[in-house]
Formats: C-alpha cells, structure tokens, sequence
C-alpha cells in the first residue's frame, strides 16, 4: 500500500480526542480481557434508578442461547434522554430540525422537548397504551417523530418504526406480526417538494388489521384525508387535553425497548428485539467515542428515523450525551444538489453522517455545488450503511471535507444496535474503503466457508465472538429464527451474515453480504420478499432476484421473472411488474432490471442455481464456475444472449 493511501490521525485532534492512539489499544485490551469489569464501569454513563450490580450473562451455544447485560438494574431511556440534562443543559438546543423546504425550521431545548415528551406520553396513557404495549410508527421526519419515540419509552410500550418509504401491504405485515394496538402516523410527508400519503397508506394498511384500533394523527400538511371517528385522533387536539407531568416508568435493562423489522434471506421480515440497558449504553458511548462528541457540537445524522441508524445516532445516542441532533425532512438534491452543505453551513454542523449513496449521488454533480458552500464548520465525516468505495471516499474526503475531517466507516447491523468496527477519529489511521478496526468488546472472528477461524490477514466470514450490550436479544415472537439465522451456522458465534478481508494490519474492509439479502442505496432487501412480490402476480410463474453492481445504488435489482404460459413479454407488462413491485413492498423495492426467463438455472433437484443468476446480472459469464449439475445447460445461453446488465 502506498503513502497516499493511509491517512494518518490529524495530530491536533487527537490531543482532545475521547481516544487516542494508545488510550484506543489499552481500553480495548481491557475490554476483551474483563468484559465484566469494563461494561460494569461504562454502564455507569447511563443514570439508573436501580443500579445493577450483574454486567452480563451471555451463552451463543445454540441449545442455551441468552444474552443478558446489567440485568438487575432499573432505569428509564427517556429519563436519560431528557430529564437528566434538565439542570445542565435545559435551555440548550436538544433537536435542531431542518423541514424540506429550506425556510422551514425550529429547534427545541431539552426543557421543551421533555415537556413535549412527557404530554405525549399522557397521550399514549389516555389512549390505553400501557407497558410492554406495541405502538407502531409510520412517520415523516418530523419532531413528533423523536416525541412518540421518546414518550413510547417513558411509559414502557415498545415501538416499532415502519419507514415511510414501505407500501401499506409492508405496513400491516409489521403491525399484525407485533400485534400493535396504535399506530401514530401524520396526514402527508413531504419530501423533495412531493407529498407522501401516509394516512391514506395507513388506512390501507388498518383494513387489514383489525386489532389496532386507535390511530394518531400529526398534522404536518393540512392536506385532506380520510378519517374514521372512533379511531382516528388528532395528535394537536389530544396534546391540548394532557398536562405535561409524567413520571417515567421504571424499566429493568432487559425490558424490550424496540422492535425494528428488517430483512432477511427468508420473504418475512425479522422483528428485530431490542432492550433497555445494554442498548443505551451502547448507543451512548459508541456515538461519544466514534464521532468524537464534544459538548456543544452541532451533529447531523442524514438516515430517517425508520431506520437503526435514526434509532441509534440521530436520537437515543445523541441525545443519551446531551448533545445537539439535527434531523432533517428532505432529500440531498431539493431544491438543489448544494442542499446538504448548505444546511451544514446554516446550522454550522461539525460532525456530518451520511450514506455512501448520497455520496456517489452527489459526486455525480461534480464539485461546484459543494465548493461554493463553506462547510468551515465540519470536523469529521461519517459513512455507514454500505461499502464505500475508495473514490468516492475520496472525493468526500478530498472536496466535501478539504482534506481536514477523518472519514469515520462505521459497519454495523440492525441487529447489532450500534457500531462494532470503525475508525475512532483520534486513534485510527485511515485507509479508504476500511472500516478499520473494532470498537471496545468486539471480537471480531474471519472464518471460511467450513467454520474453520482464519488467522493473520485472510479473506472470508465476518463473525464476533462475544456479545456487546447492544446486540439484539431476540426475533420478537420467533426466537428458533434468532438461533437458526445468527448462531447456528459457526458454532458458539454470532455470524453477520457479510463478507470481509482483513489485511496486515488487522484492518477489516468489508465485501458485502454472502446470503440472499442486497443492499440498495444502503437499504437492506431479501431478495426472496421481492420474489415473492413478483410471483403474487397472476401473470408470472416463476421468479428470481439477484443484486449486480449499480453505480449510485451500490446494488441494483435484477429480476428474471418466468411468465405463466401463453403469456407474451412486452414493454407493457414490464412497466406493470415494477409498478407491482412497488406497491406490493414500497419505492425502495422497485427493480431495476427485469429479464424474461423462458427458464431458470436448475439443479436436477430443482433448486434455482442463483451463483449462476448473479453472474449473469453482473456481465461476469465468463467466470460461472461449475454448471455440471445444471439440469438444462441451454437455459444459461439463453440468458446470457438476452441479459438486460450489457
Ligand atoms: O452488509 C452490511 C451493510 O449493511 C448491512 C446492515 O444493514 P442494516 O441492518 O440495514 O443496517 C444499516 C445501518 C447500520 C450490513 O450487514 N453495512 C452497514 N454498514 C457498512 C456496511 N457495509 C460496509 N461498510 C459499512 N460501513
């Protein structure tokens, strides 16, 4: 590796960084040494009601699977969130928000976020909603969205955010699978100047589930809606009738505190468990220690809320530390493609977290729109969510941050509720496209396709070997698929289900997932869910979806899809699978590439050979590896000669 491809830890930075160099090695030798001893000192940077005098009692043998952090002591998450920041920092500036429209904006201190809090909380109560209760929320990017939140976890009841991008069909799976009795929604989003029907989709949704029965409505446009009395309630009216004392219910730290959905290799969903303590210690520390926050930084988390990333980084971690969060409503190029540095330039962000996406998105502009924007205010940079390729680091590196701010690569999972392996900005040396080395307590193991552990620098399956306090406990309501789909396949390991090397220096680049999930434009896809949208068609027989290499999207869909018989391919019936698709699962899930498949590569078993689909859709023929066992090897020539990806 040459000079210019390591970047070294800025010296100026380092002297007041939370970790450097040497501090970074000693605290995660301790880590893994005394696990007990290290969390049992960081759990304290959470304020318990209860404290807990037992770290952890984890076992990933597959037949005693549990995983239990701090788990006699008590404590509130909203409390941590709110009420602890009152005397210190009250009047100081808790959720910056930026609306799609550059005029729209407000910012909320502590003191008037916790009042907020606390009414909504009443809401929930005088709606029935009680602990333990599963309230879901199909929001926009709104402040309400951090109140229902926040107000979820002073009462107890679990949410479970369903990102507005999902189809009401993607809605009520989620709402029937948690068995939630509220939804809390708004009339309209708005984003990229377009409004988003998020009423008219719950209602949708509500039809097919007849046990959520109270639904809550923000008023973000005033646009018409539907309404049905008797379940539909104004969130401004209610707020009007509640008072704004509410004590915060008392939680044990393996009390649920969230239920996230998110893709697998199977077509359902998992409902992704998370708990009280371990989580908002992890959350909390991890955003102290990989974004270097210090008080009065000014922080942007670009994700949505319906994401682990909001969960994590734009509301329970930034605001655990007391920090300052700005959530943003809009898209990277409305009104323009200057948009991001603009409102790091109106809001003076120091420390900006985005997707390699919107990178690659925005690099397509050129430099221009980001050169005539000052950005003087930044000091670090963040990127998570999928690979980023090296030159697109570059030019985040090079033109967004002037060759001033460290790139923190941060890898993680919704699964693992916070960071595992990212530069900390003090302490890492950069390399482009490596998310370097592992936070405190991750352990991270390289095994090969038998589960034989790797040594020295290798490439192969990225596991961890013990557990961190952010790590899911459970799929909700179904925990044999927690055990089959993590630790069942390298005994007495949780497997991520990615790819990675790890080169000579211990840095880890990873290469991406090795099961049938596909991440586009760093959004999560089984491509099974998006088969079986496809095979719900009447006019297709048979389906198979695979990812190939998008330039923006990092991951593109490709589906080949087998019409039922008699049926003619046609232009028409393409546009009509895609429109399908979309509806049937939401935008995100729209594919890219369809090819009509008069057959699929087959074993003689019948199983569809998708190593051979893969290469296919990514122009790679020429390597398509053993096809001895194809049942039929004139249907691969026939899919090459009509492949859509020339
Ligand atoms: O494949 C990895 C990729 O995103 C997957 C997790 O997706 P999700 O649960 O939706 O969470 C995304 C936000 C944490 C991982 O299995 N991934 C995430 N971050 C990175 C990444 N791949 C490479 N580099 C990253 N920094």
């Amino acid at each position: 590796m040459s000079a210019k491809d390591l970047y070294p830890v800025p010296q100026e930075l380092a002297k007041t960084a939370w970790a450097d160099k040497t501090s970074y090695q000693a605290m995660y030798r301790a880590s893994v040494e005394d696990p007990d001893a290290f969390w049992g000192e960081h759990g304290k940077r959470i304020d318990w009601i209860k404290p807990y005098t037992k770290v952890k009692d984890v076992s990933f043998a597959k037949d005693d699977l549990h995983i239990k952090w701090f788990y006699d002591g008590t404590l509130n998450v909203s409390y941590n969130c709110l009420d602890r920041h009152l005397e210190t920092r009250g009047d100081s500036p808790a959720i910056i928000w930026e609306g799609d429209d550059p005029n729209d904006d407000k910012t909320l201190t502590y003191r008037e976020l916790h009042a907020e809090v606390c009414k909504f909380a009443n809401v929930l109560k005088a709606q029935g909603i009680k602990k333990g209760d599963r309230v879901t929320l199909y929001m926009p990017m709104i402040v309400e969205a951090a109140v229902a939140m926040l107000a979820c976890t002073r009462i107890g009841a679990i949410h479970s955010i369903v990102f507005g991008g999902f189809s009401p069909d993607a809605l009520a799976g989620r709402i029937r699978d948690c068995k939630s009795n509220c939804v809390i929604t708004a009339d309209e989003g708005v984003r990229g100047g377009r409004p988003i029907p998020l009423k008219a989709n719950t209602d949708a949704a509500l039809a097919d589930c007849p046990d959520c029965t109270t639904c809550i409505v923000v008023k973000r446009t005033g646009g018409t809606i539907n309404w049905v009395d008797g379940r539909d309630v104004w969130y401004h009216e209610a707020m009007d009738k509640v008072d704004a004392v509410c004590p915060p219910e008392e939680m044990n730290a393996e009390d649920p505190l969230f239920i996230l959905y998110t893709s697998g290799s199977t077509g359902q969903p998992k409902g992704v468990l998370h708990t009280t303590g371990g989580y908002i210690v992890y959350a909390a520390m991890t955003h102290r220690y990989v974004f270097d926050y210090h008080d009065g930084d000014i922080y942007w988390c670009t994700a949505d809320v319906g994401w682990v990333t909001g969960h994590s980084y734009i509301i329970y971690g930034p605001l655990a530390n007391g920090a300052t969060t700005l959530m943003f409503e809009g898209v990277p190029n409305y009104p323009t493609v200057s948009r991001f540095w603009e409102v790091c330039d109106k809001h003076n962000v120091n420390i900006f977290y985005t997707a390699p996406t919107a990178i690659r998105a925005l690099m397509r502009d050129g430099d221009e729109p980001v050169k005539k924007t000052s950005r003087k205010s930044l000091r670090l940079l963040g990127s998570v969510g999928e690979p980023i390729n090296p030159e697109a680091w570059r030019w985040y590196y090079d033109v967004v941050g002037e060759g001033r701010c460290p790139i923190v690569d941060t890898w993680w999972q919704t699964e693992t509720g916070g960071i595992l392996i990212s530069p900390l900005p003090g302490a890492m040396d950069l390399k482009p496209g490596s998310a370097t080395l592992p936070f405190f307590g991750i352990e991270p193991v390289m095994v090969d396709t038998e589960g034989a552990v790797l040594e020295g620098p290798c490439e192969g399956m990225l596991c961890i070997k013990d557990s961190w306090p952010g790590q899911m406990r459970t799929v909700y309501g179904d925990h044999e698929r927690f055990v089959q789909t993590y630790f069942s396949n390298f005994s007495g390991l949780y497997f991520s289900g990615d790819g990675a090397r790890r080169d000579e220096d211990g840095y880890y680049w990873i290469t991406g997932r090795v099961d049938d999930v596909i991440n586009v434009s760093g959004h999560r896809m089984g491509t099974a869910e998006v088969e079986s949208a496809l095979v719900a068609h009447e006019l297709v027989a048979e389906a198979a979806v695979v990812g190939y290499p998008h330039d923006i999207k990092g991951q593109g869909i490709y589906a080949y899809v087998t019409l039922t018989a008699g049926v003619a391919p046609s232009e028409e019936l393409r546009a009509e699978l895609v429109k399908w698709v979309r509806n049937e699962i939401g935008p995100i899930a729209t594919p890219d590439l369809i090819q009509w498949a008069p057959g699929l590569p087959k074993t003689r078993s019948g199983k569809i050979m998708r190593r051979i689909l893969r290469k296919v859709a990514e122009n790679d023929y020429a390597s398509l590896g053993d096809t001895s066992t194809l049942a039929e090897p004139a249907v691969v020539e026939e899919l090459i000669e009509n492949r859509m990806n020339k």
